[in-house]
């Protein structure tokens, strides 16, 4: 969908979910390169970025990892699969962030005020939200943007939630401090998938002009 007279429009229209890949096409290195530098530019709630990628190629041969995801076939058959955990360690985050904007030579004045609200600002998001779930939400950013960067680059994808996040970690040796909370499936569509047809609300249905 590279092509100057596609629009983003017509990548969206392109993409579907994908149930099977093609395991033997894989995924050039300079692709995934991309992909990973959309996730990477994503924006996130104050710009934490609280999550890891860990990029596992070759899934089929992690038996653990499959079963986890229930040996669903898009996740044996993908090359790649990207998966998102949420990284608890939000003190040493929020730290990080401050430390990161001291290196800038962000202005003193503004560093105290961030070093006072973010930490007020997260405890009040969590208040009604467990901490994981605001992370969760920073993720789905990420990964929406990931979609989207896959689709431009004509890259088939689908994104997992059925699996035990207990059993990847598990399957991946992961800390303890990162959750996995969703997967992205990359490669290409099997010759013999046929792209499924698209289900959306209508536009009325979905939109209002007030
Ligand atoms: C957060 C999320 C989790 C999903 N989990 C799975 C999954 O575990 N297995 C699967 O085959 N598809 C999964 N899907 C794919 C959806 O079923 C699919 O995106 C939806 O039906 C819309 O169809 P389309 O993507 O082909 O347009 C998931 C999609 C999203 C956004």
């Amino acid at each position: 969908m590279c092509n100057d007279d596609k629009n983003i429009i017509d990548a969206l229209n392109w993409r579907y979910a994908t149930k099977k890949f093609d395991a033997a096409k894989k995924v050039l290195p300079g692709l995934l390169d991309i992909i990973l530098e959309a996730i990477r530019l994503a924006p996130t709630s104050f710009g934490l970025q609280s999550f890891h990628v860990t990029v596992v190629t070759e899934p089929a041969n992690n038996k653990a990892l499959i079963k986890a995801a229930m040996n669903q076939d898009n996740v044996v058959s993908a090359p790649i699969l990207l998966v998102f955990s949420v990284d608890t360690r939000l003190k040493a985050h929020i730290e990080k962030y401050i430390q990161n904007m001291t290196d800038n030579h962000v202005p003193e004045k503004f560093i105290k005020k961030m070093k006072r609200i973010m930490p007020l600002f997260i405890f009040l998001k969590t208040l009604f939200v467990f901490k994981n779930q605001w992370l969760a939400r920073q993720v789905y950013i990420s990964l929406g943007v990931a979609l989207v960067a896959a689709a431009e680059l004509e890259m088939d994808s689908c994104p997992i939630e059925a699996f035990s996040p207990r059993k990847v970690a598990r399957a991946l040796d992961l800390p303890s401090y990162h959750k996995p909370s969703v997967i992205l499936a990359l490669g290409y569509r099997a010759g013999s998938e046929t792209p499924r047809t698209k289900y959306r609300l209508s536009s009325q249905e979905l939109f209002a002009r007030v």
